[in-house]
């Protein structure tokens, strides 16, 4: 095929996609092409602006280090991590899910704690918080011997990795649910944080005079074979950004009540007012037990 006009090229190049030997990379090629392409017309994109465009696809890719990754920053940022998890989650992105992304900062090796135990692993001041969680399956049955990997910022916003303030594996650690499918133990109250804005993702915040922030999260990463792994964030509906996560990581199912007591704690006399408590089930859906690869060691 000859191109003679503008609108020869987008034929000549599907003509091209649909050699692709595999068939998903085939229709995955097939559509890229038709609405990049499509975006291209719609914009009416300049000489200028797709040189710069192509800068900032590298500025991304230099970005990246065993600590940072700013194309994962822009995915997020742009909705595309949010859609891709719903998408593919609660039968399909038919029902709402316990399901969220992972985000940057899981460890594989946190310890394992009992319930009951803390995660708090060096002084860290903050209201002390009180989490029960149940794992529960589809019909509500629950899930026995369940890992329960958790993980979250300090009440100052930092994870212990980015923080020297902080003990190894502090605000992070492993419980077993028991045979009502509970696990419950203590730490402190988390505050929601800034994702790094030195590269591409924020000059795209400023541009759209936007936030930086996430609202309070607590991560889990439940484990047991037989169900889809569970990554999940529940969120605190009190944070002020609950409605505008710069990541578009807030769904309904994720809102957790994260509740203030100004009375004293009925077990425990040491515990001082205010504490918060937690309670959220997580709702795991039948699949293959594939653990992801580690963001950060
Ligand atoms: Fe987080």
């Amino acid at each position: 095929m000859s191109i003679k006009r503008q609108e020869d090229v987008t034929p000549a190049v599907l003509e091209v996609m649909r050699r692709t030997r595999d068939p998903r990379l085939r229709e995955i090629m097939i559509s890229l092409v038709t609405h990049l392409h499509g975006f291209v017309r719609d914009v009416g994109l300049t000489e200028a602006e797709f040189r710069d465009a192509t800068a900032i696809l590298n500025e991304i890719g230099k970005l990246a280090s065993e600590t940072h990754n700013e194309a994962v920053l822009m995915a997020g940022s742009l909705g595309v991590s949010s859609l891709v998890c719903l998408l593919n989650n609660g039968d399909d992105g038919l029902t709402e899910t316990s399901q969220s992304v992972l985000g940057p900062f899981w460890r594989r090796n946190s310890p394992l704690v009992a319930n009951g135990g803390s995660i708090v692993r060096s002084d860290t001041a903050g209201p002390p918080l009180f989490v029960r969680g149940r794992v529960q399956d589809r019909s509500g049955a629950a899930i026995a011997g369940a890992e329960i990997d958790v993980w979250h910022a300090s009440p100052i916003g930092l994870y212990e990795n980015q923080d020297p303030e902080q003990a190894d594996m502090n605000l992070r650690g492993k419980f077993i649910s028991d045979d009502d499918g509970r696990f419950w133990f203590r730490s402190v109250m988390m505050v929601g944080y800034p994702i790094p804005t030195n590269g591409v993702v924020g000059r795209l915040l400023r541009a759209q005079d936007r936030h930086p922030y996430r609202p309070a999260h607590l991560h889990a990463l439940i484990f047991k074979p037989g169900y889809k792994v569970l990554i999940s964030q529940v969120y605190d509906p009190g944070d002020p950004n609950i409605d505008t996560d710069v990541q578009f990581g807030v769904t309904r199912a994720l809102i957790g009540e994260f509740v203030r007591h100004d009375e004293a704690h009925p077990d425990d006399p040491e515990v001082t007012a205010p504490w918060r408590s937690l309670d959220y089930t997580y709702t795991m859906e039948p699949g293959e037990a594939v653990l992801p690869r580690p963001p950060i060691k």
